[in-house]
């Protein structure tokens, strides 16, 4: 199966995880597919909540109703892929840039869903550069301030997030700790929030592999 059989299969596998009422939505590949099944069963769902404009954008086109997290309230369930993921069930998202909306969506959701690729499955965090949405006039201190916790910062070239910031994607960690390493960068004036969700981890992980898709729980 070629990986992005692997995230639809996935994505299929999520419908099931679905309530009535509201859902949160992640961004990106995976997440793209999971719209696209969300679609097939729109009538079941009231709305949902976006992490991103683009994925605010797929939902709307399939006709599902794009609700405002506050007035949503709390959110049985979102779902999401990931750029790595471990069995803890820490993660490194943002290769898409949505981090913060996305965090703050999982935060008001009883249960996180990711939704992810065998390849994403990983022994320890920090292959993928950490993205860390910054302030854009905090670029030069918060770099300085990575580079002391061992990181090496890149800026994302020509690329603003929803919420007008920059993105520092940290090369070269190697991340023994993601709950302290997350809480440490958070720490740092002018970072909005880093790609680390250690303190919100994922509680179910939908991981496609060629045998099928595996269940894993926290
Ligand atoms: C978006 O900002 C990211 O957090 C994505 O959820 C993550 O990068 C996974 O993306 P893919 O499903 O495209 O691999």
């Amino acid at each position: 199966m070629t990986q992005d059989e692997l995230k639809q299969a996935v994505a299929r596998a999520a419908i099931e995880h679905v309530p009535a009422g509201v859902i949160g939505v992640g961004t990106g590949s995976t997440a793209n597919y999971f719209i696209d099944e969300l679609a097939k069963i729109k009538g079941r769902i009231d709305g949902a909540v976006a992490s991103s404009e683009a994925t605010a954008q797929r939902l709307k086109s399939h006709g599902i109703q794009v609700l405002d997290l506050n007035s949503a309230g709390e959110l049985a369930v979102y779902v999401d892929g990931a750029d790595e993921i471990t069995e803890h069930m820490h993660m490194i998202k943002g290769g898409g840039g949505a981090l913060t909306r996305e965090k703050i969506v999982a935060a008001c959701s009883r249960k996180f869903v990711c939704i992810a690729d065998g390849s994403k499955l990983v022994g320890m965090l920090g292959n993928f550069p950490l993205p860390v949405e910054v302030i854009p006039m905090a670029q030069s201190y918060v770099a300085r301030e990575l580079v002391k916790l061992g990181g090496q910062p890149m800026l994302r070239q020509g690329f603003t997030t929803d919420n007008g910031n920059i993105i520092l994607d940290v090369h070269g960690l190697q991340i023994m700790n993601p709950v302290e390493l997350e809480t440490q960068i958070n720490q740092i004036t002018g970072v909005v929030t880093n790609g680390l969700f250690a303190r919100r981890p994922a509680d179910v992980l939908l991981l496609g592999t060629s045998e099928g898709v595996r269940t894993l729980q926290a």
